[in-house]
Parts: structure tokens; sequence; C-alpha cells
């Protein structure tokens, strides 16, 4: 079955403070959503790249973008990014069968390997899954007052990440519901249904650019790319 990305870029990007969308901010001479765009048309097996945009956005049309007929622009981005994927899958006309890999447009740094890893790990699997990486730091609570309540045991926690890769048949019904808060990403949906996605190692420099300071790694990751 087809292999298709879906990527909702549809965000204000509030945490970023920038004059724009984040994900129109340059970045080693492209916007970065040029480079996570890139770095999905790079995959011969993704058959289509559909990219997930505000209705009002007025950004996109100021820049250039890759030349490639698997790359579409829907503009029918939500309130949350939840919606925006929901709208976005509604308006794809897939298969339900088909592969559905639901990217951040901010995580600009997806390395090749790990979106490999993904599509060979998973295109036999019942379910599906996502990128995700074990914590590395220990973890506290806190009370209030910001001072410690608890140590957390890392132990068996992850950290998920995008790609995202389940069928778009079964995503569509898993978002196919009322979305509360606590569904922030693909696989909390489709674990709502009471299905078991796999988790597979991502990479951590798949890391999502939310803060300014997430511009520093991303322009050194970049740049050392288009060396
Ligand atoms: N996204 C979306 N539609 C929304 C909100 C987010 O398509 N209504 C997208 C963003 O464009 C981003 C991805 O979902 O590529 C991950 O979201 P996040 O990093 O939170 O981006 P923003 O919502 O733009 O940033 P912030 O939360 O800081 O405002
Ligand atoms: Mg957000």
């Amino acid at each position: 079955s087809r292999c298709l990305a879906l990527v909702p870029a549809a965000g204000g990007g509030s945490r970023m403070g920038a004059d724009r969308p984040k994900q129109y901010l340059d970045l080693a001479g492209a916007p970065l959503l040029a480079h996570t765009l890139r770095r999905l048309l790079a995959e011969p097996r993704l058959a289509r790249v559909l990219v997930v945009l505000a209705p009002d956005d007025v950004w996109f049309d100021r820049f250039d973008w890759p030349r490639d007929v698997r790359l579409e622009i829907l503009r029918v981005g939500g309130a949350t990014r939840a919606e925006s994927v929901r709208n976005g899958l509604l308006h794809a006309g897939a298969a339900a069968d088909d592969w559905v890999l639901v990217h951040d447009a901010a995580r600009c740094c997806l390395p090749p390997d790990a979106l490999d890893r993904l599509i060979d790990t998973l295109q036999a699997d019942p379910v599906g899954g996502l990128l995700a990486l074990p914590v590395a730091d220990t973890l506290k609570r806190e009370t209030s007052g910001q001072r410690v309540a608890q140590t957390v045991s890392r132990e068996g926690l992850w950290l998920a990440q995008t790609p995202q890769m389940f069928r778009a048949g079964m995503l569509a019904l898993a978002l196919d519901r009322p979305l509360d808060r606590a569904v922030t990403d693909e696989a909390s949906a489709i674990e709502r249904l009471g299905l078991v996605p796999r988790l597979v190692t991502g990479d951590a420099l798949n890391f999502k650019v939310t803060w300014p300071h997430d511009l520093v790694l991303a322009r050194a990751v970049l740049g050392l790319d288009n060396a």
C-alpha cells in the first residue's frame, strides 16, 4: 500500500514570538518549511506530500518551494493541530489502507535514516506507530512554589516525535470524535481506540523548533547539511 505524508503547518508559532509563523522563518537560506518538505520529498517511498496551511495564510505564496508533482497544498488548517490533521485527512482522498505519515512542519531536521527506519519497521505492522526517544534526563514533578514534590522514574518513558504513521482509515476513525486537550498527537488518538502503537527509535536531531533557541540548533544542523 502507498505511503503519504501529511504536514500540519497551520500554527501561529506563539512560543517563538517572531514576526511570522515559525514555519516561514529563514534557516540557511530557505524557509523552515522548505527544509521539512525537502527531507520528506527525498524519500522515494512517499507517493504524496500534503501540506496543511491555515485558510488565512498570507506567507506561503511569498516564497519558492520544491518543485515536485508529489507536493500538494491544502488550505484547510483548524484551530488546533489535531483539527488541522483531521481536516487535511478529510481532503486528502486517501485509500483506507494507505499509510499516512503525519509530520510536524516544525521538525525540519528529520534525519533520512530515521524516516527510513520508521517506514521499514512499520510497513507490515497491524497498527503503526511513531518515532520516539527514551527520556534521558531525570524527571521532577513540582509542588507549589516551584519546589520538587517528587522524582519521577524515567524508566519506560519516551518522548514522542513525528512522523507518526497510521493507516488513513484508522486515523480518520480515531480523529472523528470530540478531541479533548489530551490528544496532542496522532498516537494518543489511536490509543483511545484501544490500539497499541509501536515506538520506533527516533533521533535527537529530529527536535521540534519551538523556542527561539531552537533556531540556533536548527541553523547549525541545516548549515552543515548544505556544506
Ligand atoms: N499546527 C497546525 N495547526 C494548528 C496548530 C499547529 O497545523 N492549529 C502545526 C504547526 O504549524 C506545527 C505543528 O502543528 O508544524 C506542531 O505544533 P507547534 O510546534 O505547537 O506549532 P505552533 O502551534 O505554531 O506553535 P505554538 O504552540 O508555540 O503557538
Ligand atoms: Mg502549538
